[in-house]
């Protein structure tokens, strides 16, 4: 489906959402999304656009316009494509063949009906099922579009293009592929078989407004005494693991609060597909890669984490623990490399330590499982739940602190607690992220490094709130 250029996609017409908070809007988990109004091309221009493209595609080699270059072979694109208008005197006016040359454009030259979407940059999630269902994730929530590919094959051409841009490919033979746009967005693509319904396609868009703290909790994400806390921890070297579900904004948060390491200090990312970008002067990225077509020449995360620690890091930073990789960064951790933060895919930090249990269990490497908890335990210092509620908003639920063992159970003091009152009249639920009374033992340590954090934060204040 085609669709006008984006100058005439104005913010105004496109979202009910104007202030940079989430959504106010009624948001209910089981409805359809709203629909984001974006201006999709008329039937006539459709009709049009189509006779146009298929005569272009008779007139052109394909392969030669490659070789033009971006600029000279949009011009060139324009240049035919009015022609033809001309000679079949289309009864569409100036503005409507503008829109018509772009969308072939992007067409032949980009990824489609995508690149209205990739333009604007408050969607920061697009995903396609198939050729007809494209929604995509604006300011934390979710909407449909009336976005659409003219079949599956189009869809198809899109997704071949965009992996085989990362010098990867995408068949039957092998139906799923990460890769990544050339504004560094995560992709994932999955096809048939696999995909029942048509090929399918998520993207991840790459950041271009950065969150900030101060925009995180402004958003309700945490509040300033949990952003202090934080800032704290990081400041002091604890290592913090952050957890959540997929989507929960685990890898923004460590975004966050890797931006709390000092401006002198080395700093080693670590990711599958590189999205962390630290303001920091010092800063090595170091990204894994994945076997090449004929299966080889992989290097994983644990590769990168083992060979980080012959870089001379003074912070290592994790995209997400996924796999053995567990096991190095439990003993870089635990030997001298503290400070270091991660995320982990789980819904409660007793859940994340489980995965990170398992986790070293799957590197073949045999402990008695004591002794791997005691590691676990001495590694973390702090976990951090994040949760996507069910009214799309991204909260902190928890804040943890590990204290140690007690027989063969690693044990943890929640310090911050999400108490959730109600859900109000538009779905929206309201609630506070609270301190639990507990005063951390690190808090000691902080004084010790000169980071002063008034102990009045950790107060219980729940009784003060009325309840
Ligand atoms: N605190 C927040 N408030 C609102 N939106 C957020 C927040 N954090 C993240 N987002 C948005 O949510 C989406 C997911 O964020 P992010 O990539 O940080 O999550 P994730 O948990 O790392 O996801 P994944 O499981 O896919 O790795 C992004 O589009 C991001 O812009
Ligand atoms: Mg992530």
């Amino acid at each position: 489906m085609l669709r006008q250029p984006l100058k005439k996609v104005s913010r105004s017409n496109s979202t009910p959402v104007e202030q940079s908070p989430e959504s106010k809007q009624p948001h209910s988990s089981d409805a359809e999304p709203e629909l984001l109004e974006l201006k999709t091309l008329t039937d006539l221009e459709h009709e049009w656009k189509s006779k146009v493209h298929e005569r272009l595609l008779q007139m052109i080699d394909l392969s030669l316009i490659d070789t033009l270059g971006k600029d000279k072979a949009r011009t060139e694109i324009e240049e035919i494509c009015l022609r033809i208008l001309e000679e079949e005197s289309a009864p569409v006016n100036f503005s409507q063949r503008q829109v018509i040359v772009r969308s072939i454009q992007d067409d032949v030259l980009g990824l489609g009906p995508l690149e209205l979407l990739l333009k604007d940059s408050t969607i920061s999630d697009i995903l396609v099922n198939g050729a007809k269902n494209v929604y995509v994730e604006r300011r934390g929530k979710l909407y449909r579009t009336a976005v659409a590919f003219n079949d599956n094959r189009h869809l198809l051409n899109v997704i071949d293009r965009i992996v085989s841009a990362v010098g990867r490919r995408i068949d039957e033979s092998s139906p799923m592929v990460d890769a990544r746009l050339e504004d560094g967005s995560r992709v994932n693509a999955i096809i048939p078989p696999l995909a029942l319904d048509g090929p399918s396609l998520s993207i991840r868009r790459f950041a271009v407004d950065l969150f900030t703290v101060e925009d995180l909790v402004e958003l309700g994400t945490l509040t300033d005494s949990a952003a202090k806390v934080l800032d704290a921890v990081v400041k002091s070297r604890l290592n913090v693991l952050i957890s959540g579900g997929t989507g929960s904004g685990k890898t923004t948060l460590l975004n966050v609060a890797s931006g709390f390491i000092p401006e002198d200090e080395r700093i080693i990312t670590i990711e599958d597909s590189a999205e962390l970008q630290l303001r920091q002067p010092h800063v090595v990225r170091l990204e894994t890669r994945p076997a090449n077509i004929e299966g080889r020449g992989e290097i994983s995360q644990r590769d990168l984490v083992k060979n980080s620690l012959r870089m001379r890091p003074e912070r290592i930073v994790i995209g997400e623990v996924r796999g053995s990789e567990a096991l190095d960064m439990l003993q870089a951790m635990n030997t001298g490399h503290d400070g270091s933060i991660t995320t982990v895919h789980a819904n409660t930090p007793r859940d994340a330590l489980g995965r990170i249990e398992t986790m070293v269990t799957m590197s073949g490497v045999a402990f008695p499982i004591r002794t791997l908890r005691a590691q676990i335990s001495s590694a973390i210092n702090i976990v951090i739940q994040i949760e996507r509620s069910e009214d799309g908003r991204r909260r902190l639920t928890s804040i943890q602190e590990i204290d140690g063992m007690e027989g063969d159970v690693i044990t943890m003091s929640e310090l911050f607690t999400f108490r959730r009152d109600r859900m109000d009249e538009n779905k929206n639920v309201v609630g506070e992220l609270v301190p639990t009374g507990v005063v951390p033992k690190f808090h000691r340590k902080l004084a010790g490094k000169g980071i002063d954090l008034p102990i009045e934060m950790f107060e219980h204040s729940w009784d003060q709130n009325g309840s």
